[in-house]
């Protein structure tokens, strides 16, 4: 009982703090949805690290990238940046890949994280110098010219050239158009419209790529380990993609539950039933005798 008491009245103090916190500081809440804080420092400090650490062979003007960037944002109304805004930004950051090493997703993030920490020779958008500055990062300017606006930033379904959609369309853009051999395409089978036209893939990436660049476009469709399986390379829309890229002369296979991602997710959840047939067979039998 006394238990019971002392929840509802933490309960409580938590809702009048928060009810005070709202009545009060109605700006630091609403700065959650504003340009990151400190956006200046993460920016140019990603870049350093990614021409030190990262990629040390690499030649960039760090200050320079933010200027153009700062120049396409902030002298513009927040709801129209458009990429053509950002090609001076992009222009001083050019970045040729190797071939063979593209990976593209959509609507499969985490895994996809996994998946290119894994086999380290898979490169994704993140991984590109744009990528790796902006990832995660809102930012917006005001409309009176006057620097970004911390406070609030519009929703990208808000305006048609939003100041965040832009760059990553152009980044999307560029790094579909530098793509070349074998790529791989991470699409979810767990959701309807695993190929969506609207995605970044479907509607900037896919339209970016080169048939005469690309030898293969490897398209794996993975589903969660609980299901539900709704698409798969034979069922809904990524026989659309497939028409696609058949229609554009492009060379392609295409995978179900590829062994590596299913692996991948069995580790980050072994419980599943579907990860059992490899639990079962016992491994400590197998321990070597030293
Ligand atoms: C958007 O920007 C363009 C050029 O940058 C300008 O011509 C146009 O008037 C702007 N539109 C609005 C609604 O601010
Ligand atoms: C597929 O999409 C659903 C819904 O967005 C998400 O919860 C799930 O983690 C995704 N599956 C994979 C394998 O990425
Ligand atoms: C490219 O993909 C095709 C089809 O999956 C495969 O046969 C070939 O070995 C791959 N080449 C390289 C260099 O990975
Ligand atoms: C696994 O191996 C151990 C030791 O050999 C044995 O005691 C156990 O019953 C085995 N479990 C299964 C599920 O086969």
């Amino acid at each position: 009982m006394s238990f019971h008491k002392t929840s509802v009245s933490f309960v409580l103090i938590s809702v009048t703090i928060w009810f005070i916190i709202f009545l009060f500081c109605p700006r630091q809440l609403r700065a959650q949805l504003g340009t990151t804080p400190n956006i200046k420092h993460i920016v140019v400090g990603r870049c350093y690290s990614y021409i030190t650490l990262v990629n040390p062979s690499l030649r960039y003007d760090c200050e320079e990238i933010w200027r153009q960037f700062e120049e396409a944002v902030v002298h513009q109304s927040s709801c129209n940046v458009t990429v053509e805004d950002y090609y001076h930004m992009f222009y001083a950051m050019p970045q040729t890949w190797p071939c063979d090493r593209f990976l593209f997703w959509s609507k499969t993030r985490t895994l996809m994280h996994s998946y290119a920490a894994v086999l380290r020779h898979l490169w994704t958008l993140e991984d590109t110098l744009v990528g790796y500055m902006f990832n995660d990062l809102i930012w917006c300017g005001q409309d009176e010219d006057s620097g970004f606006d911390f406070s609030s930033c519009p929703e990208w379904s808000a305006c048609r050239n939003h100041p965040v959609h832009s760059l990553w369309r152009q980044a999307s853009q560029n790094f579909a158009e530098m793509a070349c051999g074998n790529i791989t395409v991470l699409l979810n089978g767990s959701i309807v419209n695993a190929f969506n036209r609207r995605s970044m893939f479907g509607s900037v990436e896919l339209d970016g790529l080169n048939p005469r660049r690309v030898n293969y476009v490897n398209i794996k469709v993975v589903t969660n380990l609980e299901g539900p399986s709704i698409e798969s390379c034979s069922e809904g829309s990524i026989m659309d993609l497939i028409q696609i890229l058949q229609s554009r002369g492009f060379r392609w296979t295409c995978t179900d539950n590829d062994q590596t991602l299913m692996i991948l997710q069995c580790i980050q959840n072994p419980e599943q039933s579907s990860c059992q047939t490899c639990a079962n067979k016992n491994l400590t039998q197998k321990e070597p005798h030293i």
